[in-house]
């Protein structure tokens, strides 16, 4: 099942046989001609910031042995073979989308995809179609005409709507057509599955998609991203990924902070119990609501008020009452769809959840 596209082994190997294949090397115990560190002040620790930087592209003088070990570590942790770091979802999504795709390739996303995968497909120069949201009939429609190697992806929760993404069904439909199934873990990952190691872990998918990302800075409180799958695709990343390679490595600190948050959240049962206590309150008391609720498990719920101009009126007499609520305008979701989007948590208290649905009700 773990395939691999012919063409990403061929652009390796032409690479190889050209001498250009890139790797990552540490050369932190050398003295140091490589850096952008021109005034050494990467290795200044404020009191007040801590802190280094990390000098360059992982390529260049950004990488070390260390960084290496964090990405294993989260490669086992969220039980794929690889994990390569990204300074952002943004950056991982634009890196990966337009880069694997090749010209002749079919790319075919959920139409609610993130604008992160969007502008990656687009610097790229495979075909590609949206499919409708979690729509697994017109997938299977555009699969059927779709040619050369072929892309699915999706995401695991969405991040507006807050629903799900079957993801057995689109594993199984991808299997049948021989394509790659590619999940945005981005707003499951923490919460999700044993130790919030997401929705395809907590599926046992793993072993049937080719590639997840999982963002740091939702629900692990911090920022930046990985890329998980084979060491094939890694490997093809750090030569290929323009987001990757043509940008100042995440901070040593980043680094640090994004595993340290990993383990603090795989030891959080408490907190992620308190989330679904209160997801289902908060669905509970909507159920009396004239207002369209969005169907969702997730801390996303979104509530619709249809019109620019309506939404943004609703949320400022809200946050007049004291509650942080955003409005989502169009374009960032279709017309008739703009929205408040609440985002529960673990730590708002019953109250604080009453309270939220008294003041959008009066
Ligand atoms: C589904 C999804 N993917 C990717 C991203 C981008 O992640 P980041 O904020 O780390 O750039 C976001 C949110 O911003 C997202 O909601």
């Amino acid at each position: 099942l773990k395939q691999i596209p012919k063409a990403i082994i061929e652009l390796l190997q032409n690479r190889k046989e050209s001498n250009a294949f890139r790797e990552l090397t540490d050369s932190a115990n050398l003295i140091d001609f490589y850096s952008n560190d021109y005034l050494g002040l990467a290795q200044w620790e404020s009191k007040l910031h801590g802190a280094h930087g990390s000098t360059g592209s992982r390529l260049v003088s950004g990488n070390t042995n260390r960084t290496v070990q964090i990405e294993q570590e989260l490669a086992d942790f969220f039980e794929m073979e690889s994990a390569l770091l990204f300074n952002s979802g943004y950056d991982a999504n634009l890196g990966l989308f337009s880069s694997l795709p090749q010209k002749g390739d079919t790319v075919l996303y959920d139409q609610l995809i993130h604008a992160s995968i969007r502008d990656g497909i687009r610097l790229g120069r495979a075909t590609s179609f949206a499919f409708l949201h979690n729509d697994l009939a017109e997938l299977k429609r555009r699969l059927e005409s779709a040619e050369g190697t072929i892309y699915v992806v999706v995401e695991s929760i969405y991040s507006m709507d807050g629903d799900e993404a079957d993801l057995r069904a689109f594993a199984s439909l991808c299997e049948e057509f021989g394509a790659f199934l590619i999940v945005d873990e981005a707003h499951s990952g923490g919460i999700i599955g044993d130790q919030g190691r997401g929705l395809t872990s907590q599926g046992n998918l793993n072993e049937r998609i080719f590639a997840k990302i999982i963002t740091f800075g939702k629900a692990y409180g911090s920022h930046g991203a990985v890329i998980l799958g084979s060491s094939v695709l890694r490997d093809f990343l750090i030569n290929f990924a323009r987001s990757f390679l043509y940008t100042t490595a995440i901070s040593p600190q980043a680094q640090e902070r994004i595993l340290a948050v990993v383990q603090k959240a795989a030891k959080a049962d408490g907190a992620r119990i308190d989330l679904e206590k209160n997801i289902l309150l908060f669905k509970d008391l909507m159920k009396l609501s004239t207002f369209e609720l969005i169907p969702s498990q997730s801390p996303i719920q979104s509530i619709v008020i249809p019109g620019n101009s309506a939404v943004k009126q609703k949320a400022k007499i809200i946050q007049e009452t004291g509650y942080a609520v955003k409005a989502i305008l169009y374009p960032t979701v279709p017309k008739g769809k703009e929205r408040l989007r609440i985002c529960l948590h673990s730590y708002n208290s019953e109250k604080e959840i009453k309270n939220l649905i008294k003041a959008f009700h009066e």
